[in-house]
């Protein structure tokens, strides 16, 4: 055996026996109630075909940027698409970036200093604390859209505070209450951080911008792998807020940057988009169809993000190989990603999911 993989085995060895190994399966076959593909964007031909369109005449875009943004990966290309996006969103500045989970290692790692405090909701997405670990500030959670909590600790440190929260929760679909934190945290003087990885696309440009909190949030990260049907991320705030980045962020300094395909599939998905608006709508009446079936009551704001409890990784996962084999593809979310508990389905609507799919799906999740 290679020297030091007894203690690889050792530590896989130990996952199986807690029923956590993860494995890369072959892509669930099945109606697609499990990706992040909510408005069907990332299958759709029009979109691929303007995309393929664009890159057809520029094969180079397919290959390496050839070096970081700081060296040889910039261009004037990026810019005017980071320009074209800072306006869209009504900000001062976008940066963009090779993914959602970069994004948030970078602003993260870079922004709050030794000293500061990052307070995160217990419920905030791994980049985010990996983000946090690379950084010299401390972490401190609240309990999940407890505002109660999150003042308990802002009004215990006397340091700068930064709050992450997601807009809408990637785990249970739920929404953070943004209104009530921007007030919070301008009381407290602390900088608001806001992840828009599930809202973004669904409501508008996001719910920073559907609220027009813009100027109250210190920044929002945007990502493109979910209802753009794309990949890559954009970091949205002031210009000092890209500056720092740009002068402190290690994934975006030492890391080459993504290649040009990547950016022009974004701009294509702006458009495309603005273009299509009466898909978000047509993802709300799905989503409000499921729910009505679950005669489950909807809010104003409902989300294509829907958890199921089934407590106990063995449980939760006998559930889902269930609904698979009945032409279902749905996850199961296991502990340690959820508390010990709450395990989950994440069910996920889509717009091209039919009726008679969701129907079917209903049927079999009141199945016991
Ligand atoms: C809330 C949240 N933030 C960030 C990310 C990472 O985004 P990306 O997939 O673009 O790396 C995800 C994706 O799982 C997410 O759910």
């Amino acid at each position: 055996m290679v020297l030091g993989h007894d203690r690889l085995q050792k530590r896989l060895r130990a996952r199986k026996e807690a029923q956590l190994y993860r494995s890369l399966g072959s892509t669930v076959q099945g109606i697609d109630f499990a990706s992040n593909d909510y408005l069907g964007l990332a299958a759709n031909e029009v979109f691929q075909e303007r995309v393929f369109d664009t890159i057809s005449k520029q094969k180079s875009a397919l290959l390496g940027s050839s070096g970081s943004r700081l060296l040889t990966g910039n261009s004037k290309y990026i810019e005017n698409l980071e320009y074209k996006i800072s306006q869209l969103h009504q900000v001062d500045s976008a940066l963009l970036m090779g993914s959602g989970y970069l994004a948030n290692l970078c602003l993260f790692s870079c922004v709050p200093q030794r000293g500061d405090v990052v307070i995160i909701d217990e419920h905030i997405h791994r980049s985010v604390h990996d983000g946090c670990q690379l950084s010299h500030a401390r972490k401190w959670k609240f309990k999940h859209n407890d505002l109660n909590d999150l003042e308990r600790l802002l009004s215990q440190a006397d340091v700068n505070c930064y709050v992450a929260v997601e807009s809408v929760y990637s785990m249970d679909g739920s929404f953070a209450p943004l209104v009530e934190l921007v007030a919070l945290c301008q009381k407290y003087q602390a900088y608001l951080i806001v992840d828009e990885a599930h809202a973004f696309g669904i409501f508008g440009w996001g719910l920073v911008s559907f609220y027009h909190l813009q100027q109250q949030v210190f920044a929002t990260v945007v990502t493109y792998g979910k209802a753009m049907g794309c990949h890559g991320a954009a970091i949205l705030g002031s210009q000092l807020l890209r500056q720092t980045i740009i002068n402190f962020g290690s994934p975006f300094i030492y890391s080459t940057s993504a290649s040009l395909a990547q950016w022009i599939a974004i701009e294509h998905g702006y458009d495309f988009l603005a273009e299509q608006r009466e898909l978000p709508n047509l993802l709300d009446q799905n989503i409000r169809f499921f729910r009505q079936l679950l005669l489950l009551e909807s809010d104003a704001l409902v989300s294509p993000i829907q958890a199921f409890y089934y407590p106990g990784n063995a449980n939760v996962r006998d559930k889902a190989s269930q609904l698979v084999e009945q032409g279902m593809s749905v996850y199961p979310i296991l502990s340690p990603t959820v508390t010990v508990g709450q395990e989950r389905l994440r069910i996920c609507i889509h717009t091209f999911n039919t009726q008679c799919q969701m129907s079917e799906l209903v049927s079999l999740l009141n199945k016991e």
